[in-house]
């Protein structure tokens, strides 16, 4: 069954520049190509769980601009509700200026957070409020009191906290405990662990650092190596397919989209993972955010004609 999913997070317009390399501190270089394209951590993720077949809400904000209106558009094409988006004066929409070096598919990000900086606690509550959900899914870029009164009052509701703890920022230890799955890279959990995480082993070293802290379900993201879940009983790695990257832009928020579909659908992790690792690859052979996300029937595909492969 179809289930329904609340995203409170952020909308970007992402302004890509295309370059052999980048440059180096007071380095000039002439880039490839430039184009505006839509992204935002929280509007990939709600666009990729509509991708892979989940109803998402959105709860967020845009400025009264150009930008605004094309990313609202861009969730709606893939049946996001939008309702639950407010358009401010007087500031402007998100935006996330991106360097992506063409020779290897690898970006640096900044992101300006515009409206997203206005997306308020009493926002969260009023939407988790509105109607029933089977998941909330969040990350770091919207305000944090926006985020702990979201996990808070989710809690209160019983229902399921999936925390992408990106961009990489602590968060207070009390709320640990109240997320169900908290979802980082090496770099968000060497920073909320406090030690250097480059692998599977410190990485497992790590979570169960977190652990100790009453975390619950610690997802790894690997990138190119896969990805790994450690919980109360078990530790869960499945390895990544093999993809030549041309952008690795969203390809985290793709994960994430299948990751928690399939979870909610099936509850069994070997499968979430699978479905994570095969969405997050697809999504980086293709240049852009939500423009590499792909749809449920091309991750079913692409898992089918890879587990043939190796049989
Ligand atoms: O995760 C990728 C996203 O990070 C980009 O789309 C950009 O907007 C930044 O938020």
């Amino acid at each position: 069954m179809q289930k329904n999913i609340l995203l409170i997070g952020s909308m970007n317009m992402d302004l890509v520049v295309q370059c052999n390399t980048v440059p180096v501190r007071g380095e000039t270089l002439l880039g490839q190509q430039f184009h505006t394209t839509p992204g935002g951590k929280g509007a990939n993720q709600a666009y990729a769980l509509a991708c892979q077949g989940s109803e998402v809400y959105f709860c967020g904000a845009i400025g009264k601009d150009e930008f605004g209106t094309r990313l609202v558009k861009n969730l709606q094409s893939v049946g996001v509700h939008c309702e639950q988006i407010k358009t401010l004066d007087g500031i402007s929409s998100g935006i996330a200026i991106i360097l992506l070096e063409t020779s290897c598919g690898d970006n640096r990000i900044i992101v300006i957070a515009g409206a997203n900086e206005k997306v308020t606690a009493d926002d969260a509550k009023a939407a988790l409020s509105s109607r029933k959900y089977d998941a909330l899914v969040l990350q770091l870029e919207t305000p944090m009191p926006t985020v702990e009164a979201a996990v808070i009052e989710a809690q209160k509701k019983n229902i399921p906290v999936f925390l992408n703890l990106a961009p990489a920022q602590a968060i207070k230890p009390e709320l640990l405990p109240l997320i169900d799955f908290l979802i980082v890279n090496e770099t968000e959990l060497s920073l909320l662990a406090g030690k250097t995480v480059t692998d599977l082993q410190s990485g497992a070293e790590s979570a169960a650092l977190l652990r100790k802290k009453e975390a619950k379900t610690v997802i790894l993201t690997l990138g190119a190596k896969g990805a790994a879940a450690f919980t109360a009983d078990a530790e869960i790695f499945v390895p990544a397919f093999k993809v030549e990257p041309v952008d690795t832009t969203a390809a985290g928020d793709s994960f994430i989209g299948a990751f928690v579909t399939a979870w909610l659908e099936t509850n069994d992790m070997k499968t979430a993972l699978t479905r994570g690792n095969a969405c997050g690859a697809l999504a980086t052979l293709t240049v852009g955010a939500q423009a590499s996300i792909p749809q449920r029937k091309a991750v079913d595909d692409f898992i089918a004609a890879n587990v043939s492969a190796k049989s």
